[in-house]
C-alpha cells in the first residue's frame, strides 16, 4: 500500500516535472503536477499526494543555513523552490515545566502554531498552495472554513495579488478570524449550514472552474504543513538528541495528521529516520465532533459522516474529515490513537496553557486535554517525550478567552478606591 511506512521510494513516472508528480493514493494513477488544475484522481476520485524522486535528509535542511527562513528552509521537501511568503513557520517549541511535572512526563513541549503570521498553522499550507495557484495561472482562490483557513487564504491571496472567496458557516466562526478575512479583502459568503456543507459547495464551485480550491483537500497545501513535523523533529533532536515518542494534535479535517505522517514517511524513505523511531500520532477531537475517533475505535476503514456537530472549539466543528483516507493509516501505522475530549476539558487545558504564558484558541487546547486524558488512562507513560501541537492563537477567539478567564472588576477612578477594592 502506498501509505505504508515501509513503502519504497517510487520511481518518477514520465509525467513528472523536475522530479515532482501527483499520485492517487487509491489507484496509483500519476499526473503532471502543474499542467492542469485537479484536486482528486481523474480515474477514481481518490485523494492525491505530491511525490518526489529525490527526498531530502536532515543534513539537507541544515545546509539551508538560515533557520528564520521558516517553511522555505525545507524547500527540498516542497514542490516549488519558493512561495508567496509572509515569513511563516519557525514557530516556538515552548517548554512548559509546570505542565510537564503535573502530567508526569519525561518531556513535554508545545509547538505553538498560533505564532504564525495570521495566527495559525494554515499559513504553512497557504505559502505553498497560493504559489502553486500562481504557477497554474488562476486568479480566483476559494475555501470553505471554520475560520483560520479563511484568514490565511485572505492574507496570502492578497499578497499574491489574487481575488479570494471564503465560505463560512454563519454564526459559527470566531470573531478574530472573520475580522482577518474581512480586512485582508476576501469576499465572505456566510452559508446557512455547517462547515461540511460549505466544503461541499466550494468543491462544486471549484469543479466548475469558478475558483481554485485551497482547502486541505488540495495536496499542495499539505506539503507546506509537513514542515510542522520537520521542525518538531529537529527541535527534539537538538534538545534531547532523539525524536519525540508521540505527537498529539487536534483534528478537524485531518490535514495535519496526514501531513505529519507524510513528512515522517518521506524521512524513512530518505533513510533519515528508522521506521521504529517514527513518533506515534495521536488525534484529538471534541466529543461533539468526533468521527475520526469513532473510526479508530471501531477499526473502520472509512469515517462515518456526522451531520450534527457541536463544540465550543469551533475550529474543529467538522463532521466529515476529508483527509481521513490519508490520516487513518497515519494514526494506525505509527501505533498512535485518537481520543475525544469534552468542551470543559478543552477550556481547562486552555487555562493550563495560559498559566504557562501560552495563549491558544479552544481547538488548540484539545491536544493538551487529550494528552491529560491519555496520561490518566495510562496509555501515555511517564517515560515518554511528547510534543503537543497548538494550532491557533488565543486572539483568534477573544470571546472564548474572555469566557474562560477572569471577570474584569469595576473600580472607582481614584487610587484610594482602587486600594480599598484590592
Ligand atoms: N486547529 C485549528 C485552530 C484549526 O483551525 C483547524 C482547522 C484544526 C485544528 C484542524 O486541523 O483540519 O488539519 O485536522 N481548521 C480549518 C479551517 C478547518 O477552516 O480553518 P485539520
Amino acid at each position: 500500500m502506498s501509505l505504508s511506512l515501509s513503502a519504497d521510494q517510487p520511481a518518477a513516472p514520465a509525467d513528472a516535472e523536475d522530479g515532482v508528480w501527483l499520485e492517487c493514493i487509491e489507484c496509483g494513477e500519476t499526473f503532471a503536477p502543474f499542467a492542469d488544475v485537479r484536486y482528486t484522481c481523474d480515474e477514481c476520485d481518490g485523494l492525491l499526494e505530491v511525490r518526489y524522486d529525490d527526498l531530502p535528509t536532515f543534513e539537507d535542511f541544515a545546509a539551508a543555513a538560515d533557520p528564520d527562513q521558516g517553511v522555505w528552509r525545507y524547500a527540498d521537501a516542497l514542490p516549488l523552490p519558493s512561495g508567496v511568503s509572509i515569513q511563516e513557520g519557525a514557530t516556538p517549541l515552548y517548554d512548559v515545566p509546570s505542565l510537564e511535572a503535573d502530567l508526569g512526563l519525561e518531556a513535554l513541549r508545545i509547538k505553538h502554531e498560533g505564532m504564525n503570521p495570521t495566527g495559525s498553522f494554515k499559513d504553512r499550507g497557504m505559502t505553498v498552495g497560493v504559489a502553486v495557484a500562481r504557477e497554474l495561472g488562476v486568479d480566483r482562490l476559494a475555501c470553505a472554513s471554520t475560520g483560520n483557513t479563511s484568514a490565511a487564504l485572505a492574507a496570502y491571496g492578497s499578497r499574491g495579488g489574487m481575488e479570494t472567496l471564503v465560505l463560512l458557516p454563519a454564526g459559527k466562526v470566531a470573531a478574530g478570524k472573520v475580522a482577518q478575512a474581512s480586512l485582508h479583502g476576501a469576499r465572505i459568503l456566510e452559508v446557512d449550514g455547517n462547515f461540511d456543507a460549505c466544503l461541499d459547495i466550494v468543491q462544486e464551485l471549484a469543479g466548475q472552474g469558478e475558483a481554485y480550491l485551497l482547502n486541505s483537500l488540495n495536496p499542495f497545501r499539505l506539503e507546506g504543513q509537513k514542515t510542522i513535523g520537520l521542525e518538531i523533529l529537529e527541535g527534539f533532536l537538538a534538545d534531547y538528541d532523539t525524536v519525540p515518542d508521540r505527537i498529539v494534535l487536534p483534528v478537524g479535517n485531518a490535514g495535519n495528521t496526514s501531513a505529519l505522517y507524510k513528512a515522517f514517511r518521506e524521512l524513512v524513505q530518505a533513510g533519515a529516520l528508522e521506521e521504529d523511531e517514527v513518533p506515534k500520532l495521536v488525534g484529538v477531537q471534541a466529543e461533539g465532533a468526533a468521527p475520526m475517533v469513532e473510526a479508530i475505535e471501531n477499526g473502520a476503514d472509512e469515517v462515518r459522516r456526522w451531520d450534527d456537530v457541536e463544540t465550543r472549539a469551533t475550529a474543529i466543528r467538522i463532521g466529515n474529515p476529508v483527509n481521513a483516507p490519508k490520516a487513518l493509516p497515519g494514526i494506525r501505522e505509527t501505533g498512535g490513537t485518537a481520543i475525544s475530549v469534552t468542551d470543559e476539558e478543552i477550556t481547562d487545558a486552555q487555562r493550563d496553557l495560559a498559566g504557562e504564558g501560552i495563549g491558544v484558541e479552544p481547538a488548540s487546547a484539545a491536544s493538551v486535554a487529550g494528552l491529560r486524558k491519555l496520561r490518566e488512562e495510562g496509555i501515555v507513560t511517564e517515560d515518554e517525550r511528547v510534543a503537543c501541537l497548538t494550532t491557533g492563537h488565543l486572539l483568534k477567539d477573544p470571546d472564548a478567552a474572555a469566557a474562560a478567564g477572569r471577570e474584569p472588576e469595576p473600580v472607582p477612578a481614584e487610587t484610594a478606591g482602587v486600594l480599598d477594592h484590592l
